[in-house]
């Protein structure tokens, strides 16, 4: 899917609103619930504290410094599946991983730039086992937030901390959430949050309004040892419905599960770090054939 030039956009202006309420469980209106059920998605300006952002990034840094590459080196690509091969990625589920840019790397296998600007994103449970990523993702305003788009039992399933490196960026092709974190009856409820400003230069958000109404396209599963794409229906999205969500730091967008989005690769100088956090409704049953699977030691906890 080609997006369209940023010269063809300038009619597209996804709906914005603005919540300073990430302490104070303020709660959405029905102007932004309204949005959110019509648009599938909801683009909350000044929620997050920059100093917040801050120290959330910072505390980032430190995990990619202290996490040594030495033993292994797995690349994240959403363009190619041989990531999926890689036990390190399918037993991520309940740890913290660290995945490679798939331009990180000359072709002797040797790192091109430092390691703190190589690293796509590391995942999957730094809500469960970091102190500062368990603070960020736990607040009353999220609880709040996720109860009033529908969330009856509220559980934090994933938790991702996007770099969109500078120059070598990966992109992330259209997709579904649901496609890989599937219940039944479908729940997953994406927060992606902006840490820096994500503009069309350095790969921001792009998403199809309405189209969440549609159903899955595809099922990411566990298959027979492996991992297997399931085609539900082959009908490619349209790159001409999609509209940039360009973001300054601090905003929170909310994604509806069934909501196709993407993002494109970053060949800016600047880098577009994002956390996001999947969260599920307890009250529907999580497949058991799901790629991230967790200990039952390590259970899924809500607010
Ligand atoms: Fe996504």
């Amino acid at each position: 899917m080609t997006l369209p030039s940023s010269q063809t956009t300038s009619g597209q202006c996804p709906r914005r609103f603005q919540m300073a309420a990430y302490e104070a469980a303020a709660g959405l209106d029905s102007e932004m619930n309204a949005a959110f059920n019509e648009d599938g998605y909801l683009l909350i300006e000044d929620f997050v504290p920059a100093e917040r952002c801050n120290a959330l990034m910072t505390r980032a840094a430190e995990l990619v410094e202290d996490f040594t590459p030495d033993d292994v080196a797995s690349i994240f690509s959403t363009t190619s599946l041989a990531h999926t091969r890689d036990s390190y990625f399918a037993e991520s589920g309940d740890k913290i991983r660290f995945f490679f840019e798939e331009d990180a790397f000359d072709e002797t296998g040797a790192l091109n730039q430092d390691k703190a600007l190589s690293i796509n994103k590391f995942g999957h449970a730094m809500h469960d086992l970091d102190p500062v990523f368990d603070g960020f993702s736990r607040t009353p305003a999220l609880a709040r937030l996720v109860s009033d788009v529908g969330i009856a039992e509220a559980l934090l399933l994933q938790s991702m901390y996007i770099f969109k490196q500078p120059n070598i960026g990966g992109e992330v092709v259209c997709h579904q959430d649901s496609t890989f974190l599937t219940t039944d009856p479908l729940s997953v409820i994406g927060l992606w949050f902006a840490l820096e400003d994500a503009t069309l230069n350095n790969g921001c958000l792009w998403a199809l309004p309405g189209r969440h109404k549609d159903p899955i396209r595809k099922r990411f599963h566990r298959k027979e040892g492996a991992f297997a794409t399931e085609v539900l229906d082959p009908t490619p999205w349209s790159a001409e419905e999609a509209v940039p969500l360009e973001a300054k730091k601090g905003s929170l967008i909310v994604l509806h599960g069934q909501l196709p989005h993407l993002s494109g690769p970053n060949r800016s100088p600047v880098s577009r770090q994002a956390y996001t956090l999947h969260i599920i409704d307890g009250t529907c049953r999580y497949l058991d054939d799901n790629w991230l699977q967790r200990d039952p030691a390590l259970p899924l906890r809500g607010f």
